[in-house]
C-alpha cells in the first residue's frame, strides 16, 4: 500500500532513485528539471510513498503545455518501483494529477506520449483511464514511435464570444513519458 501526496523538493534525491530503476535504459532526467518542475507546477506533480517504509516507490510530473487560452495538461514523466508494480499505484497517481489539472489550472483534456512497445502503460492509460489514440509520432531519441494519447477531463470552456479554446500545439519535444 501506498499514500499519494505532492511532492516537495526535498524528495528529488528520492524521485531520481526511483526514476532510474523505472527506466533503467534511459537517461534520467536532471536533478534541475525535476525541480523546475516542483518549483513551477506545484500542484502537479506527486509521489507514491510506501505505508511501512515511507520510502517513495512511484512519481508523476504533470504540467500545462500552450500559451493564453490554448492550454492543456500534459504527463511528463510517471513510474512505479517494479517490486510495487500492479497494485494500482500509477492510477493514484494518474488520478491526482488529472484532478489537479482540472480543478487547479480548469484543464479541458490531457495528453501523454507513450512508446509504442509499452503494452503495461498503453493499457493503463486506456484501459484503467480512458485515453484515446490520437496519432502516432517519431519522438524517442532511439527513433522509436510514440503514440500520443489524449484524454479529455472536461467539456470545453466557451468564451463569450461563443468560440472554443483548442490544442496549444505540439507537446514538449525534450521529455518523454
Ligand atoms: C506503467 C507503470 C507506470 C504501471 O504502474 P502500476 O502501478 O503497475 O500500474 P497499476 O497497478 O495502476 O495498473 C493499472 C493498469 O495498468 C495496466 N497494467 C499495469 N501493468 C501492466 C502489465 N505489466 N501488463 C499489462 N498491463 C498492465 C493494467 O490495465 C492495470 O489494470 P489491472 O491491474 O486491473 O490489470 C509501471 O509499469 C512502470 O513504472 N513502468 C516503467 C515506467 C513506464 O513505462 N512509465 C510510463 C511511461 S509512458
Amino acid at each position: 500500500m501506498a499514500d499519494i501526496r505532492q511532492a516537495t523538493i526535498f524528495d528529488i534525491p528520492a524521485i531520481q532513485a526511483c526514476d532510474l530503476l523505472c527506466f533503467p535504459e534511459e537517461e534520467p532526467w536532471d536533478c534541475y528539471l525535476y525541480e523546475e518542475y516542483i518549483v513551477f507546477w506545484p500542484r502537479l506533480v506527486y509521489v507514491a510513498e510506501d505505508h511501512g517504509t515511507g520510502c517513495i516507490v512511484g512519481f508523476v510530473f504533470a504540467e500545462m503545455e500552450g500559451e493564453g487560452t490554448e492550454t492543456h495538461g500534459y504527463i511528463a514523466n510517471l513510474g512505479v518501483l517494479p517490486t510495487h508494480r500492479k497494485s494500482g499505484i500509477a492510477k493514484k497517481l494518474m488520478d491526482a494529477a488529472q484532478n489537479a489539472l482540472v480543478q487547479e489550472y480548469g484543464s479541458e483534456y490531457v495528453s501523454l506520449h507513450v512508446r509504442k512497445s509499452n503494452q503495461a502503460a498503453i493499457n493503463l492509460y486506456s484501459e484503467k483511464l480512458g485515453y484515446n489514440y490520437e496519432s502516432a509520432a517519431n519522438f524517442y531519441e532511439n527513433g522509436e514511435d510514440a503514440y500520443v494519447m489524449q484524454k479529455q477531463l472536461q467539456e470545453k470552456q466557451t468564451d463569450i464570444l461563443g468560440t472554443h479554446s483548442t490544442d496549444g500545439g505540439d507537446p514538449h519535444k525534450i521529455f518523454c513519458c
